[in-house]
């Protein structure tokens, strides 16, 4: 396979799926997956951008590798890295890595390991010896690798995080979501959001147990994960700060609106204040920012010197999130309300547009096409989508 400025031998992926709804990666005797391009891609960008502002030659380490692309790449892509750790505890799967290395000609400077990931981390925690860049791309949570990630990264480090568990992030499985990050979820238009704030509250919490404070620099949804970009600041205080960030989302289904209440144990209101049904509550969870809105404009910039299959669409992604770092939490899906007022759908720069005539703060986001995120009450969006919806009938009426 060809991906980035890189050749890897990879798993062929049809020889190992019987029936058509197998998922291939899995089912080979080495994991790769060739739709998760885009997250490789954006973890050479993110690097390479993270390398620019501590202007130093870092090390980074990816204890789960499976074939080795993703430290092939960052070895080969990344200017300034210098020795990259890659590891995996599948030995077929390192004789692999280390094959991958080698046809790559970077066995100087890409170390192979084969065993298990916290056990690594561990080796890799003591003052010194410490990474710049830890990337947990796992099956399923990273949950269980976050305190060693955490006690393997210096003061400033870098720390990704990768979690394809999407069934119990987007509540569909909530006892599992509470178990594997400290939160419960809830079945939301935006539970993509939700998915990642959980993700990264639980973050949060496992790096203040060791006073470590984290800041999220980048962060998104695409195809079947979320995934998190945080950098580390050791200190007591800092962790103290991240703890204020947490708090809870509560969700009125019978009429959209939506609050934030921050804190470990806020009051929480029981009923909606805009049509007293019964409030429900998804948390705790990050209410900090998803997004520093200068890495990311730093990180387009870094597409563009790039010849990426997928710079374009990466563009594109970059270019939403920085529309939306500076917005509220939680987004409005226009299709979900006019579904349940049964209105025709009608334009999301009209609505945008409108929005911001009223003087609230309205734009778009990555997480899917068809929503807002804004800071106009359930009520407003409402009134705005139904008078555009009328007068988008009236138009039809008069063609007709
Ligand atoms: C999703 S795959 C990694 C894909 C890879 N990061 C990439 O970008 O292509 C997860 C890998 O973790 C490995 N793994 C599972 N449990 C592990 C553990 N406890 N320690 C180290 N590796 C482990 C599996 O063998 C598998 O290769
Ligand atoms: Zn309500």
């Amino acid at each position: 396979m060809k991906e980035g400025t890189v050749k890897v031998l990879v798993p062929k992926l049809e020889t190992f799926v019987k029936e058509p709804w197998e998922y291939a990666p899995s089912k080979a005797p080495v994991f790769y997956n060739p739709l998760m391009e885009f997250n490789r891609d954006l973890a050479v960008l993110t690097v390479q951008t993270y390398q620019r502002m501590v202007k130093r030659k870092i090390s980074p380490c990816e204890p789960l590798t499976g074939c080795g692309v993703r430290g092939v790449r960052l070895a080969k892509e990344v200017e300034g890295v210098d020795k990259v750790v890659i590891n995996d505890i599948s030995p077929e799967a390192a004789k692999l890595a280390q094959f991958n290395v080698k046809s790559n000609k970077l066995t100087k400077r890409v170390k192979v390991v084969n065993e298990d990931a916290n056990l690594l981390l561990s080796k890799y925690a003591a003052p010194r010896k410490r990474f710049d860049y830890v990337d947990i791309d796992p099956f399923g949570s990273p949950a269980p690798y976050l305190d060693s990630a955490v006690r393997a990264l210096r003061n400033g480090g870098l720390l990704a995080l990768t979690a394809t568990d999407m069934a119990p992030l987007c509540g569909v499985h909530p006892q599992a979501c509470v178990r594997k990050y400290g939160g419960k979820p809830m079945r939301t238009e935006y539970c993509h959001e939700l998915a990642l704030r959980l993700l990264i509250g639980c973050t949060a919490m496992v790096a203040a147990k060791h006073d470590v404070g984290i800041r999220v620099v980048f962060s998104y949804n695409n195809y079947n994960h979320v995934r998190a970009y945080v950098i580390l600041s050791y200190g007591a205080k800092e962790a103290d700060k991240n703890i204020r960030a947490m708090g809870y989302v509560l969700h009125c289904f019978e009429c959209f609106q939506r609050e934030t209440a921050k804190g470990i144990v806020p009051l929480l209101k029981r009923d909606c204040p805009e049509c007293g049904s019964r409030l429900h509550v998804a948390g705790p969870l990050w209410l900090g920012e998803l997004w520093d809105k200068q890495f990311c404009v730093q990180m387009r910039k870094e597409v563009k010197d790039r010849n990426l299959r997928l710079g374009e669409k990466i563009s594109k992604m970059l270019y939403l999130v920085i529309e939306e770092s500076k917005a509220p939490a939680t987004y409005y899906v226009i299709d979900k309300i006019c579904d349940k007022f049964n209105l025709p759908i009608p334009s999301l720069s009209e609505i945008i547009g409108e929005l911001r005539k009223l003087g609230f703060q309205a734009v778009v986001t990555h997480f899917t096409a068809k929503a807002v995120r804004t800071n106009a009450p359930a009520k407003v969006v409402k009134e705005v989508v139904t008078r555009l919806s009328s007068s988008k009938t009236n138009d039809l009426s008069e063609t007709n």
